[in-house]
C-alpha cells in the first residue's frame, strides 16, 4: 500500500511536470510568448518543435527576426504560420544590396491543421538530411534541408541557404498580430488562438521556458487536454 502511494506520488510529479509548459493565448487579448534566445545557436542553421491546437485557420505559430534597418523593418526574419489551414515555413533573407532577391525559403505542407487536435510539428533550417542522387541508381547524398516534419511527413527545400542575422534577438511563439503583419502584408494571418505546448529546441534537445509573461505576452498555463473554447 505505501508503495502504492509512493508510486502514485511520482506520477503525479511527473504529469505535472509534462504539463507545466502548455499555454493557452487568446487571439482577442493579443496572447503569445516571447524566448530569449541567448542559449540557442540559430543563426546558421536552427531545429525546433512545437506543439499546437487550434480551430483558426491563419495565424502565426512561430516568428524571429534581426536587428532593424534605417527604414524601420528588420534584414531578415522566418515565420512558422498557419493560412488558409495549411502549414507554411517561410524565411526572408534578402541580399544586401539586391533589388528584393532573397536567399531565403518558403515551404508549405498539404494537411489541414486547425482541427482541433494537438499537432506536433518540426521545423528546421539547414538541417543535414539524405535526398535521393541524380540518376535512380545512384546512391542518396548529403544535402543541407530546410522544412517541416508534420506527422512523419517531411516537406523540404534542399539546399544550403543563407545564415540570418538573428543572433541574440528574441523568439515569439504564439499570435503577434504587429509581427504577422510582417508575413503577410494584407493582414489576413492574425494573432494565435488555442493552446502552444512544448517548444524545443532539438539541436540541443532542450525544452525552452518563455520569459516571464508581461502585459503584452501575458498567457495562462493550461491543461493539456482542456477543451477548446467554442469558436
Ligand atoms: C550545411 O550548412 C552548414 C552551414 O549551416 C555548412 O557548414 C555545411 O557544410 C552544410 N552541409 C552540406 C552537406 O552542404
Ligand atoms: C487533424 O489533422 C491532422 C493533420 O492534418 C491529422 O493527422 C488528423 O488525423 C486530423 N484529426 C481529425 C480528428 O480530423
Amino acid at each position: 500500500m505505501e508503495s502504492y502511494i509512493f508510486l502514485v506520488s511520482i506520477l503525479c510529479l511527473l504529469v505535472v511536470k509534462v504539463h507545466c509548459r502548455c499555454y493557452k493565448l487568446e487571439e482577442s487579448q493579443n496572447q503569445y510568448l516571447t524566448y530569449e534566445s541567448s542559449s540557442i545557436d540559430f543563426t546558421e542553421s536552427s531545429n525546433f518543435q512545437l506543439s499546437f491546437k487550434t480551430t483558426k485557420a491563419n495565424s502565426l505559430l512561430y516568428y524571429s527576426e534581426s536587428e532593424y534597418r534605417d527604414d524601420d523593418a528588420p534584414l531578415d526574419y522566418e515565420g512558422l504560420y498557419i493560412y488558409e489551414g495549411i502549414l507554411h515555413y517561410f524565411i526572408f533573407n534578402p541580399t544586401i544590396y539586391g533589388g528584393g532577391f532573397s536567399r531565403g525559403a518558403h515551404v508549405k505542407t498539404d494537411k489541414e491543421v486547425n482541427n482541433g487536435t494537438w499537432i506536433t510539428v518540426e521545423f528546421f533550417r539547414n538541417k543535414e538530411g539524405l535526398v535521393p542522387g541524380a540518376f535512380s541508381d545512384s546512391n542518396p547524398i548529403t544535402m543541407n534541408q530546410t522544412g517541416i516534419i508534420i506527422n512523419g511527413d517531411k516537406f523540404a527545400f534542399d539546399g544550403t541557404i543563407d545564415k540570418m542575422d538573428v543572433a541574440d534577438q528574441k523568439l515569439y511563439v504564439g499570435g503577434h498580430s504587429e509581427l504577422a503583419v510582417r508575413i503577410d502584408k494584407q493582414g489576413k494571418l492574425g494573432g494565435f488562438d488555442g493552446y502552444i505546448d512544448m517548444f524545443k529546441d532539438l539541436k540541443s534537445n532542450t525544452e525552452l521556458d518563455p520569459m516571464e509573461p508581461g502585459k503584452l505576452f501575458e498567457s495562462k498555463e493550461c491543461d493539456r487536454n482542456s477543451p477548446l473554447p467554442l469558436a
